[in-house]
C-alpha cells in the first residue's frame, strides 16, 4: 500500500544553530507578524514532537523490519528538531516573550488526545506530520519565506524542513500499517475526519498563541490582523501555496509520496551544507 521509494533514506542529521546569536524581538526582518508565526509554531514543536515521536513509537515493535527502521530514524530527527526548537524558543524569551501560555495549552490538549488511545493518537501524528511536510516543501521551494530571518534562523527551519520531507510518510506508513485490516473505506474516513478535524483545531490553537503574542506585543488590533492574513494568505501566501497540497490528502488513494520531492531536499541540503560547514 505503501508509495515510499524503495531507496528512500532518512538521515539524521544532529545539527546545532544560533548559539551564542541574541536576536532582535521582531527577528523576522522587523516585522512582527511573520515573528509571531513562527515564534508561535516553534513554540509547539518541542512538545508536539514529543508527541509524535510517542505516539509512532508505540508501534514498532509491530512493524515489519524496514518500517521499524524508518520509524527509530523519524524519532532521532525528530528528538533533535525537539532539542534545536527549545534552543530557538529559549531566543525568544530572551527576547521578551511569554510562551508558557502557549505551552500550557498545547500539554492539555496532548493529554486529552492521549486519553483518546494509540490509534487516534497515531492517525492524528500522521495528519500534523502531513501538514508538517506541506510547510516543509513550500518554504523549501520558495525562499521568500526566510529571506528576511537571520542567517542561523534560517538554516534551523531549512535543516528542520528537509528532514520533514524526507520523513514525511513515516507517521502515515504506520498507520497503513496498523490499519490494513480496516476496509479502504473506513480507514478513508477515519483518516479524512482525523484530517478536518486536526486542520481545524490546528488553526484555532495557533490564531490562539499569535493572539498571545500580539497582545505582548501590544499590538492585538484588527489592523495587525489584517496585516496577517495578507501574509498568510497573498504575499508570501503560505497557506495558500500548502492548499492544494492539504486538498490531495482527501484523495482516496493519496499517499505522502505520490509527490516525490526528493529533488527539493538535495538542492536544499546542497546551498545549506556549505553554510553549515563554514559556521
Ligand atoms: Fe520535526
Ligand atoms: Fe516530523
Amino acid at each position: 500500500m505503501t508509495a515510499t521509494p524503495a531507496d528512500l533514506v532518512i538521515t539524521p542529521r544532529n545539527r546545532e544553530f544560533g548559539r551564542g546569536q541574541i536576536h532582535q524581538r521582531w527577528w523576522h526582518g522587523g516585522d512582527p507578524v511573520p515573528t509571531a508565526f513562527y515564534n508561535a509554531l516553534s513554540s509547539t514543536f518541542p512538545l508536539g514532537e514529543a508527541f509524535f515521536i510517542q505516539s509512532v513509537r508505540h508501534f514498532k515493535k509491530d512493524a515489519p523490519p524496514a518500517l521499524a527502521a524508518q520509524i527509530g530514524d523519524f524519532v532521532r530527527q525528530e528528538g533533535v528538531h525537539s532539542r534545536e526548537h527549545v534552543e530557538f524558543n529559549r531566543h525568544v524569551t530572551e527576547a521578551g516573550f511569554d510562551l508558557s501560555p502557549i505551552e500550557a495549552r498545547l500539554k492539555e490538549r496532548i493529554k486529552e488526545q492521549r486519553e483518546l488511545g494509540p490509534h487516534v493518537s497515531l492517525a492524528v501524528t500522521a495528519c500534523l506530520e502531513h501538514l508538517t511536510a506541506i510547510l516543509a516543501h513550500v518554504w523549501l521551494r520558495d525562499d521568500r519565506h526566510f529571506r528576511d530571518a537571520p542567517e542561523d534562523i534560517r538554516q534551523l527551519w531549512t535543516w528542520h524542513a528537509i528532514e520533514e520531507v524526507e520523513h514525511k510518510a513515516v507517521a502515515y506508513d504506520t498507520f497503513l500499517y496498523t490499519t490494513a485490516k480496516l476496509p479502504a473505506w473506513k480507514r478513508y474516513l477515519f483518516r479524512s475526519r482525523v484530517m478536518l478535524r486536526v486542520t481545524a483545531r490546528f488553526s484555532k490553537a495557533r490564531i490562539a498563541d499569535m493572539r498571545d503574542l500580539f497582545a505582548q506585543d501590544g499590538i492585538d488590533t484588527a489592523a495587525t490582523w489584517r496585516k496577517t492574513a495578507a501574509y498568510l494568505w497573498a504575499k508570501p501566501g503560505l497557506l495558500r501555496q500548502i492548499l492544494p497540497m492539504w486538498l490531495a490528502f482527501f484523495r482516496p488513494g493519496f499517499h505522502p509520496w505520490s509527490h516525490d520531492d526528493r529533488a527539493l531536499i538535495a538542492k536544499a541540503e546542497a546551498q545549506l551544507s556549505p553554510l553549515l560547514a563554514a559556521a
